[in-house]
């Protein structure tokens, strides 16, 4: 029997993983992407992502998967089609660029003698399924529901994470029609271990991921703003929360950082935002969680001034180092990094920071770990990479001589690193 064939538009963090899971599941699998570079990386089986597990498999799977950057190509013979296309954010609003090249691509190659099944996993806000990726795809010809089949299904992946494989998270989903959210949801069922929750229309799928994101967003605001408050009331935030987190019920804790980054929570509240403008609405709460959030990677330089100031130093003479690059741990995106913006804060007031990630090493201008933190005026934690964790203890610190810590994740020895005479700054703490 021929094997259902299913091309994945668009294979970064999203798109990868579920193509090697496809692939695992004996689909025949094709992949799209204009990044010629990324194209020859996996074709040799080696992952542009740095992540053991996916490494691990694209070695394993790799093969059973055709990759092209030609859309004729890659859609050639398709039952399904799965887009996973980037949705940023260009000046706070939703560019949705890539995603209508994207459909037009699929337009122009449809494998009209299949019907094929589209299915957007890429976040979105409501309403962009039906009014503007059905068009694209329609144009002139199609109709959706007849030549072809139109569904949305959030990705939830948790990049780096052991814990939640793509498998075992349930997912919500719905379909332009009755046949669409039948095969879409017989698609899911053969790749995931989890519970596929069904809802009555695209909209409310939609807004499902971006109420997600905005929620941990809000959240995280609600503890920087704490972290900023209590650092003048002298009342450490990470006990507080520590205390507070003891409640088996109504309370969550949440935790204050540089900022928040990555291509998904920092960017998926401007969405709502903007389609709820749209419509009429003006989102205050979520407008000034992100206002909070994106204040914190200048909080951040403004400790690191207190302390050199505190330790006589001169910024310009300073040696700065700035400790992970990455969004968040064990991960190798640095797109929208407050540690990207610390670096950029830094620049302006004529320091020369040093950089150092494991993970981004194409970033860093340090080698490693030790040679970075060696003789340094300022450490910042920036990205709480285990590693760091491990190594930066408070003797550690002060066989390299290092005069002051930021510790932007809260997550060092502080009382240790006080004790060996150490400046030590957390975020609220
Ligand atoms: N990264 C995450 O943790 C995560 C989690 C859940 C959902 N999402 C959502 O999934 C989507 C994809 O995110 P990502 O992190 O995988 O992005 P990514 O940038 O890692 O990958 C996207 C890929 O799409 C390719 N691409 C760009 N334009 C294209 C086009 N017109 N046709 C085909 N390919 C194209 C890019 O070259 C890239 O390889 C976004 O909507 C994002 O919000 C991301």
């Amino acid at each position: 029997m021929k094997k259902t064939a299913v091309c994945i538009v668009g294979l970064g963090y999203v798109g990868l993983p579920l193509a090697l899971l496809c692939a695992q599941k004996g689909f025949d699998v094709r992949g799209l992407d204009p990044d010629r570079k990324k194209i020859k990386l996996i074709s040799r089986g080696k992952s542009p992502i740095k992540d053991r597990e996916l490494e691990k498999k694209l070695k394993k799977l790799g093969k059973k998967i055709s990759i092209s950057s030609n859309a004729k190509q890659a859609l050639e013979g398709c039952d399904i089609i799965v887009v996973c296309v980037p949705t940023p954010a260009k000046g706070n609003k939703p560019d949705l660029g890539p995603l209508k090249k994207a459909c037009k691509a699929i337009a122009e190659n449809i494998p009209k003698e299949k019907k094929p099944l589209v299915i957007i996993e890429s976040t979105v806000y409501p309403g962009t399924v039906r009014h503007v990726v059905k068009p694209i795809i329609e144009g002139k010809k199609l109709e959706a529901g007849k030549d072809f089949f139109l569904a949305h299904c959030p990705e939830r992946i948790d990049p780096g994470s052991r814990k939640w494989p793509i498998q075992r998270i349930p997912r919500v989903f719905s379909a332009f029609s009755a046949k669409g959210r039948k095969r879409g949801l017989a698609f899911y069922k053969r790749i995931l271990k989890a519970k596929v929750i069904c809802l009555s229309n695209l909209e409310e799928a939609e807004a499902v991921k971006v109420v997600e994101n905005t929620f941990r967003d809000i959240n995280i605001a609600f503890v920087n703003e704490l972290a900023k408050s209590f650092e003048k009331m002298g009342i450490d935030l990470s006990e507080v929360l520590r205390g507070a987190g003891t409640k088996p019920f109504g309370f969550m804790p949440f935790y204050p950082g540089p900022g928040v980054g990555g291509h998904c929570i920092s960017q998926d509240p401007y969405y709502l935002i903007a389609r709820a403008q749209e419509s009429g609405f003006t989102h205050r709460f979520l407008q000034l969680a992100r206002e909070i959030n994106n204040s914190m990677p200048l909080h951040v330089v403004s400790l690191i001034s207190k302390a050199l100031k505190s330790a006589g130093i001169r910024p310009e003479r300073a040696k700065v180092v700035v400790l992970g690059l990455s969004y968040k741990p064990n991960v190798d995106d640095p797109r929208e990094s407050p540690a990207i913006k610390v670096i950029e804060l830094l620049k302006r007031k004529g320091v020369k920071p040093v950089a150092f990630d494991p993970f981004l090493l194409r970033m860093s201008n340090a080698k490693s770990l030790a040679k970075a933190v060696k003789n340094a005026d300022c450490i910042v934690i920036a990205t709480h990479h285990p590693q760091f964790i491990k190594k930066l203890t408070p003797a550690f610190l002060k066989r390299n001589r290092v005069r002051a810590v930021i510790d932007a994740r809260n997550v060092l020895d502080k009382e240790g690193i006080i004790k060996k005479e150490i400046l030590y700054f957390g975020i609220g703490r």
